[in-house]
């Protein structure tokens, strides 16, 4: 098939800072095979940002899973800054989801019995700063936020907005170049999806490179400049927003 979206490296040599060749993501569970990603190429600029959108069941969240390094793909390839996930090993996987790629999961994903704090200074919990560091760098974060007068709040005792907040300060505080965010304002009401947008342009305008997965197209569309429609694990069309 032929690829959707091939920039070929620059003759300057630098590359995207996402590289993604024909992946192919089969899960076989008994006698059925998945196709949940199929000959899948896409690329993604320094600083730029990609909405992925279309039908549940068409492979967002294992594309997002495997650009995460939490998932090894059946064939294809994908390169971030100029590396081939393939070719890391465990420890350097770790270190890629450590301090390269940050993630926000729809269900948030927080510690229960942690603090707000607590659950930030995780994301820095394996790039090996001090205890002091830490807690100093997740305490800017949250402020950044806004929750500097929460930190000391369990999840449970934080709204469906607040959690999703410290969960992008989790996602944040170790300074990723590329943040992922699956469906991130999915269980949110309309104002706190305003306040995650607002969070989420404030990155992007800092630099770091998005992939947003949504199912809502006005968020995508004030977010990202490409938007790509999957279907069946194929990109079926692919878009420049409208800004
Ligand atoms: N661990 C798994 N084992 C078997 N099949 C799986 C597994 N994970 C995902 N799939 C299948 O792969 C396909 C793609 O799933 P994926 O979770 O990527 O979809 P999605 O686009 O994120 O959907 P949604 O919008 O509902 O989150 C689906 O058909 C799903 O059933
Ligand atoms: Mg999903």
């Amino acid at each position: 098939m032929k690829p959707v979206h091939d920039t070929p490296t620059k003759p300057d040599g630098t590359s995207p800072l996402l590289r993604v060749r024909n992946l192919v993501r089969r899960y076989s569970s008994g006698a059925n095979e998945v196709v949940a990603l199929s000959e899948l190429t896409v690329d993604l600029e320094r600083g730029h940002s990609l909405a992925l959108v279309g039908r549940s069941g068409s492979g967002k969240s294992t594309l997002l899973n495997l650009l995460a390094g939490l998932d090894r793909p059946s064939s294809g390839s994908i390169e971030v800054n100029g590396r081939d996930l393939a070719s890391l090993n465990r420890k350097e996987l770790a270190a890629y989801r450590a301090s390269e790629v940050g993630i926000i999961f729809q269900a948030f994903q927080l510690i229960p019995h942690r603090t707000a704090l607590q659950n930030v200074e995780l994301g820095l919990a394996f790039i090996g700063n001090g205890r002091s560091e830490r807690t100093a760098r997740a305490q800017a974060v949250l402020e950044q936020v806004g929750l500097g007068d929460r930190v000391q709040h369990k999840p449970d005792a934080l709204s469906g907005g607040e959690k999703q907040r410290v969960a992008i300060a989790r996602a944040l505080v170790k300074n990723p170049t590329l943040l992922l965010a699956d469906e991130p304002t999915g269980n949110l009401d309309r104002e706190s999806t305003a306040d995650i947008a607002r969070l989420l342009a404030a990155t992007r305008d800092s630099g770091i490179s998005l992939i947003l997965v949504t199912h809502d197209l006005d968020l995508a569309e004030s977010l990202c400049e490409t938007i790509l429609e999957l279907e069946y694990g194929r990109v079926v069309q692919r878009r420049e927003a409208v800004r």
